[in-house]
């Protein structure tokens, strides 16, 4: 059995459903115990007890929340070394793909131990509060599936 952690901000709710659905994933894969959390109710100290640790972040101007910058940075003063991870955003438009590397390039400089097993995933939404576009939730399943897949457990 694997432990996750998923760390996620979610303004209407729509990434927090992306949250839901990769860890629905992931069980399809393994069993697993998955923990699901807003930043500010996170001690990073916490992160150590799990297998794998998941940031999510709705795309806000380009980025990620100020929420999820903040607690990377504070991932940063702890030593994860080699602990597996992955980013995930959602986003409306023109700005495809911005928060998640905008994500994975703040881990890489700031928790170099995090070790990133997989490219982040980007779903898209049809408006500022939603809802999911058709077709995008089976990419969740399978990208929990992958991540599940690559867990040595
Ligand atoms: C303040 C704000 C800024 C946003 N900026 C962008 C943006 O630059 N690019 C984009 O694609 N979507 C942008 N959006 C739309 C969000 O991506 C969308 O609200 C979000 O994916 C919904 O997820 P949530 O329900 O988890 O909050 C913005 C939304 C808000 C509220």
């Amino acid at each position: 059995m694997a432990k996750v952690i998923v760390v996620y901000e979610s303004k209407y709710g729509n990434t927090k459903q992306v949250a839901e659905t990769i860890v629905e994933g992931m069980n399809e894969i393994e069993r697993i115990e998955a923990v699901l959390k807003e930043p500010k109710h996170v001690e990073p100290t916490e992160v150590l007890d799990y297998d794998v640790i998941l940031i999510g972040s709705p795309n806000h101007i380009g980025g990620p929340t100020r929420g999820i910058r903040k607690f990377i940075d504070k991932l940063g003063k702890i030593g994860l070394e080699g602990k597996p991870g992955a980013v995930f955003d959602t986003y409306m438009g023109g700005d495809f793909n911005k928060a998640v590397r905008k994500m994975e390039k703040r881990i890489n400089e700031k928790v170099p131990g995090l070790k990133l097993i997989t490219s982040g995933l980007s779903i898209k939404v049809g408006g500022t509060k939603g809802p999911i576009v058709e077709g995008e939730l089976p990419k969740c399943k399978d990208f929990g599936k992958k991540i599940a897949s690559q867990l040595e457990t």
